[in-house]
């Protein structure tokens, strides 16, 4: 089966192109780079020993995306491709709606067009808003509290009214955690572009001594130990999950929508201990005050994963560090 990987060469999708191969699928790639390095198209060729299409490209470009989905004799989709600063979408909502709406709307065309009616769309936890309990299943309500959640709340509701009424489509909408590690081999993993926003790749700058310290934004939430919880989940674990989805459409049609979570809660006072044991650096840090828009606590309820998907996250929290810290050691500057 040939498969089309939008933001394929980002730090998710990339990890999902080995995975593909691995599992006998053939990848084909789509991105227009705008978060991303060309310099990891060759990483991908060394890990997995093929060459693998890649088209530099925006997916609103129809009249080139229709020639491609033809030409390779594409049978199904994995949409990555979107914009995924939080604080970005607040200062430019259009952008976000532009690029991660109208984008996936023409494309969504495309596809239909040449029936073409097999997608997985990463969506995120970030649609859960500010849930009122953990762990978070996926029948809480959705409440996306700002521009990039709304992005993928709408692209998911798009996929259910595709599906809707004994259509042809199969979607699923995939909820991603808190993905984090990277490829064992240390070649591909997060790159991102400037002062990190995330939590895992900014303690990695700062044990390799490219920042000075972390500043933990508040140490008085009700949690364990007064800092933020998340379900951080190793990105090969949540990179299987897409093969999984697309096996689940071989059999299925309609729309389903699963988590892709631990199901634990690890803090960020955690996360650093865990680090710092993995790497053999210190990481100094300090309590600063809250971001605004942050929430305690956010882990998921990961059990219809398993029972839809026959899923399960495998890698632990120290395996986690140990690959994020392997990948941060052999490429200080990334893919540059
Ligand atoms: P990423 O930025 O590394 O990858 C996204 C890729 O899409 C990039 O390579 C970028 O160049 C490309 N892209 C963006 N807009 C495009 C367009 N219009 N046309 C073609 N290519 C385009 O991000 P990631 O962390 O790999 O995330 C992948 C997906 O998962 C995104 O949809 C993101 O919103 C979602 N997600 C990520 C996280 C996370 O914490 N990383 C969590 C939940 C959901
Ligand atoms: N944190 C710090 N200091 C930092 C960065 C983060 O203390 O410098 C804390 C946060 O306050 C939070 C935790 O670390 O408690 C995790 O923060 P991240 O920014 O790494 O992750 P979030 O859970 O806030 O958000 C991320 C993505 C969202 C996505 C969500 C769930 O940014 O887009 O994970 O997938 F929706």
């Amino acid at each position: 089966m040939n498969v089309l990987v939008t933001g394929g060469l980002g730090y998710i999708g990339s990890h999902t192109v080995v995975e593909l191969v691995a599992a006998g699928y053939k990848p084909v790639i789509v991105d227009s780079l705008v978060n991303s390095n060309r310099g990891c198209l060759s990483r991908l060729h060394t890990i997995t020993n093929s060459e693998i299409p890649f088209y530099h490209m925006d997916i609103s470009d129809s009249t080139k995306m229709r020639q491609i989905l033809s030409k390779e004799k594409i049978t199904g989709v994995i949409h990555f491709a979107a914009l995924k600063a939080v604080g970005e979408s607040v200062a430019k909502p259009l952008s976000y709606y532009a690029n991660n709406v109208s984008s996936t709307i023409s494309f969504l065309e495309d596809l239909e067009h040449l029936g073409i009616r097999q997608v997985v769309f990463s969506s995120s936890a970030t649609v859960y808003g500010n849930p009122k309990s953990v762990p978070i299943s996926e029948d809480f309500e959705v409440h996306a509290i700002n521009p990039y959640g709304k992005t993928k709340s709408i692209i998911e509701e798009l996929g259910r009214d595709l599906c809707a009424n004994d259509s042809p489509w199969a979607w699923v909408n995939l909820r991603y955690f808190n993905p984090i590690g990277a490829h064992e081999s240390g070649l591909i993993g997060e790159d991102p572009k400037g002062i990190p926003n995330n939590l895992l790749p900014y303690i990695a700058k700062v044990a390799a001594g490219s920042l000075p310290e972390l500043v933990v934004f508040g140490d008085d939430w009700p949690t364990i130990d007064g800092t933020g919880v998340r379900d951080y989940i190793h990105v090969v674990d949540l990179a299987k999950g897409h093969i999984e989805a697309l096996r689940y459409m071989e059999r299925n049609r309609g729309e389903v929508t699963v988590n892709l979570g631990t199901g634990s809660g690890v803090s960020v006072l955690e996360l650093i201990s865990a680090f710092e044991k993995a790497s053999g650096r210190k990481v100094p840090y300090r309590i600063g005050p809250r971001r605004q828009g942050d929430i305690a606590e956010c882990f998921a309820d990961s059990t219809k994963a398993l029972k839809i998907l026959n899923w399960r996250a495998h890698f632990n929290l120290e395996r986690m560090c140990q690959d994020s810290w392997r990948w941060q050691a052999q490429n200080q500057r990334g893919y540059e």
